[in-house]
């Protein structure tokens, strides 16, 4: 089978908090809606980008398919199995295929535990090695990740460690139960600028050797570009743009992808005439979303329909897709 994830219509609403007042006049209830029904698949073997501004949820759709948090409506099949329906046994078989690396390796590793420690916790934990076995192992994947001599920093803590050291540490923890899912969120966006691509480059080793497919999260299109296959590009809660990197990058369709290119530094000035700008500093909040198409409020281009009618994900040429009045 090509497919290893599919998502069908997701959604994630958090409750949002009232204050004394608003608890005193209404009893409406208010809802972010982080997630608002989003479909994708991701194939096996790709590199599968979700990327756009801070609060469009891409970090919440990375958490529903990681399992972190339950949908509100919505599934994830994980090769062919719904995986919101998992028994105990079978979510600890899903728990050692896909694993997560995450923005800051700080908050993610224990400050008092010995980096060669943290990389062996989960063969422990998995009954996959113990002992000197473990320790082995855990030795092996610190050279790997370019942690030499492995023996040293066995030994050492997070916090002897720099940031790029330390994500480098997370990767090994990834790695070492040799899974076949990973969902990187923002993992290098608070890396050193000078370190990013020695870290994308490490997971991407890991990628042939292991024969990895990747989720991979950012907000910097020059990150998905540097790696991607394909790449969707999400708006308030919504995929409004999704296709192959190449296309998506050089010949945008949706006018929000071409605003957040226009970010983007272009190499060839030919291209400079394309600049989009969009309106207004910040996103709208997920709270009120805007009726009618979400980026009316944002988008130079918007006219009437767009006012009143949202625009489905409509496939315009083969394999990439658009939600946009102007362009289907
Ligand atoms: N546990 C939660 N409770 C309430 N609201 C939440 C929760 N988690 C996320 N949100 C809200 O959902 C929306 C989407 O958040 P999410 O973290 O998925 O965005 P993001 O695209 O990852 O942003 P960033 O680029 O800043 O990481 C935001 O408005 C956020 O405030
Ligand atoms: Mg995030």
């Amino acid at each position: 089978m090509v497919e290893l994830v599919r998502v069908e219509n997701l959604k994630k609403y958090f409750p949002l908090e009232k204050t004394f007042i608003e608890k005193l006049l209404t009893r409406e209830r208010k809802w972010v809606k982080a997630v608002d029904g989003i479909s994708f698949t991701i194939r096996r073997g790709e590199i599968f980008t979700i990327a756009g501004e801070t609060g469009c949820g891409k970090t919440t759709t990375g958490r529903l398919i990681l399992r972190l948090i339950e949908p509100t409506s919505g599934k994830i099949f994980y090769n062919d199995v719904d995986i919101t329906a998992l028994k105990k046994a079978e979510l600890r078989d899903f728990r050692r295929r896909v694993q997560p690396i995450f923005q800051d390796p700080y908050a993610s590793l224990n400050p008092r535990m010995k980096i060669g420690d943290a990389i062996k916790h989960p063969l422990e934990i998995h009954g996959v090695a113990s002992g000197r076995e473990a320790r082995e192992e855990a030795l092996k994947m610190l050279a790997e990740v370019g942690l030499t001599p492995p023996e040293k920093f066995y030994n050492l803590f997070p916090k002897d460690l720099s940031g790029g050291q330390r994500q480098r540490v997370a990767i090994a923890r990834a790695m070492i139960l040799k899974p076949e899912f990973i969902v990187a969120d923002e993992p290098v966006s608070m890396i050193d600028v000078s370190l990013k691509a020695s870290i994308l480059r490490l997971m991407l080793k890991f990628k042939e050797e292991l024969g990895l497919t990747y989720l991979f999260i950012t907000h910097e299109l020059a990150i998905a570009k540097y790696i991607s296959d394909r790449i969707a590009v999400m708006y308030l809660g919504k995929i409004v743009e999704m296709g192959p990197a190449r296309r998506i990058l050089t010949d945008p369709l949706h006018p929000y992808t071409r605003a957040l290119l226009s970010a983007v530094p272009v190499p060839n000035p030919e291209k400079k005439g394309r600049k989009i700008p969009i309106k207004g500093e910040v996103p709208v909040s997920p709270i009120n979303v805007p009726s009618g198409c979400r980026f009316n409020p944002r988008c130079p281009l918007a006219s009437e329909k767009c006012l009143k009618e949202e625009p489905l994900l409509i496939e315009v040429e083969k394999d990439h897709f658009v939600a946009c009045h102007l362009v289907s």
